[in-house]
């Protein structure tokens, strides 16, 4: 059975998650740019990380058919530069969506879809829609970012190691209104909640993670990739994971036609489980505030 990992988009981020999928020996990586010798490049460049006794390779195009038999597909394309809010090139980043959509319709129906273009939340609800594919094969990756940062926040701050951090969650938009989930958070065995004197600090620190990180570098790319990495290893070898993502949701934590970050249970199907979790007052009337802002951004896309 052809297994095939195919990545659109080969910039920073495409590119780190293929070296990944490469040199961890996942699979047949392609990699898919509109400019088709950057896609090259970066193959060939990522050729050279195949280790030496491995059954796999990569290569680079500018042609989708070449999609065919993709099993993962993850879209990681942008036409443009945000600087101040994700959701800066919203109408060019949908319709950007709407045509990879149609494509991967048309070459790969039964692949399973990792978003990570930005706005992250409103790209994976637009291409659910639009290619009618399960929402259960329809993965945005950022919710899981968002975590890996509420955890290093915490680390840092109580200066413990990332091990002893249990149960960090971030829920809700990939962006200014994501909401780091602390009730749940216990540190060495003890709640989060008896070390910490505000949660404020630490929620903004976390919604501006990608800010700050921005005025050392352009922008972020290895965690990004090693998330997105962790799933489709998580698929590919048939390991059930438990992370935050987005996802179109139906009804869980009262919410309908919107998608945004909640806990899933990933396996090589897919998402197979929408957990539920308890949220105290104050968690859960933020993630009402941030799927009303998913919703908002959504309503404001034109056609
Ligand atoms: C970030 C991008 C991936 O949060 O949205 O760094």
């Amino acid at each position: 059975m052809i297994l095939l990992i195919s990545i659109l988009g080969s910039g920073k981020v495409g590119a780190s998650i293929a070296f990944l999928c490469v040199s961890n020996e996942l699979d047949d990586v392609l990699l898919v740019n509109t400019t088709k010798e950057k896609a090259i490049g970066e193959s060939l460049d990522i050729a050279s990380a195949i280790p030496e006794n491995s059954k796999f390779s990569i290569r680079g195009t500018d042609n989708y058919s070449e999609l065919v038999g993709s099993d993962v597909i993850i879209i990681a394309a942008s036409v443009g530069v945000y600087t101040k809010h994700r959701a800066e090139n919203m109408d060019f980043q949908v319709e950007m969506i709407k045509e990879i959509a149609e494509k991967i319709k048309q070459y790969c129906p039964s692949a399973i879809v990792l978003l990570v273009s930005n706005p992250l939340d409103v790209l994976t609800y637009f291409f659910q829609k639009i290619s009618g594919f399960s929402r259960f094969k329809v993965i945005g990756i950022a919710s899981s970012l968002d975590t890996s940062r509420f955890r290093y926040y915490i680390s840092e701050k109580l200066s413990v190691p990332q091990s002893s951090v249990s149960n960090a969650l971030v829920l809700g938009e990939h962006g200014d209104s994501m909401v780091p989930i602390f009730s749940g958070v216990s540190v060495g065995g003890n709640p989060l909640f008896s070390m910490i004197d505000s949660r404020e600090t630490i929620t903004e620190n976390v919604r501006n993670y990608w800010r700050t990180l921005r005025t050392f570098k352009s922008r972020s790319q290895f965690g990004i990739a090693k998330n997105t990495f962790d799933v489709i290893n998580a698929i590919l070898k048939k390991k059930e994971i438990s992370i935050p993502a987005s996802i179109v949701l139906d009804g869980e934590y009262g919410e309908h036609d919107v998608a945004m970050g909640v806990p899933v249970k990933i396996d090589q199907n897919g998402v197979s489980e929408i957990q539920k979790i308890k949220l105290d007052d104050t968690e859960l009337s933020s993630l009402k505030k941030s799927s009303q802002k998913i919703r908002n951004d959504i309503k404001s896309v034109h056609d």
